[in-house]
C-alpha cells in the first residue's frame, strides 16, 4: 500500500548503515490500526546489526504488548530491492494473522509486490 511505502521510505532515510550503506525501512500496520516504523541499525561489531523489519516489530510489541498482530508490512531499501531476510520473516511470522495471512510488500523492478508471510515463509517453525 502506498501509505506504508512512503513511511518505509522516509524511515529508511534515518537508517544507521555506515558499513553496508544499505538504508532499509519498514512500516507496518497492526490490528488496532496503529502504524509503526523501523530502520536498520548497524554496528562496528557486524553481528550486532539489526534489520529494519525487526526494529518495527519490536517497537509495535513495546507499544501494544504481547498480543500485537501485524495486518500488513512494507519494506524498502534505498537504491536496492529485496524481500525481508529469513530472520525477519521468522519474526514477522511470530506476530502474523491466523494462517499467516499477514501481507508483506516489497519492491521488485520498482513496483510493489505483495505476498503473505505464509507464502514467504512456508513450513514456519513454531513451538
Ligand atoms: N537489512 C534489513 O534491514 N532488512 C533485511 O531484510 C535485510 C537486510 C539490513 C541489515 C544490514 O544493515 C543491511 O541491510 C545489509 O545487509
Amino acid at each position: 500500500m502506498s501509505d506504508l511505502l512512503t513511511l518505509a521510505q522516509n524511515v529508511a532515510a534515518k537508517a544507521y548503515a555506515p558499513y553496508s550503506k544499505y538504508q532499509v525501512g519498514c512500516a507496518l500496520e497492526t490490528t488496532t490500526g496503529q502504524i509503526f516504523t523501523g530502520c536498520n541499525v548497524e554496528n562496528a561489531s557486524y553481528g550486532l546489526t539489526i534489520c529494519a523489519e525487526r526494529n518495527a516489530v519490536f517497537r509495535a510489541v513495546a507499544e501494544e504488548g504481547a498480543g500485537m498482530k501485524i495486518v500488513r508490512a512494507t519494506v524498502v531499501c534505498l537504491g536496492h530491492e529485496f524481500p525481508p531476510c529469513g530472520a525477519c520473516r521468522q519474526v514477522l511470522a511470530e506476530f502474523s494473522l491466523p494462517g499467516g495471512a499477514t501481507e508483506i510488500t516489497f519492491l521488485r523492478h520498482g513496483k510493489p509486490v505483495t505476498m503473505t508471510i505464509a507464502e514467504l515463509l512456508p513450513e514456519t517453525f513454531a513451538l
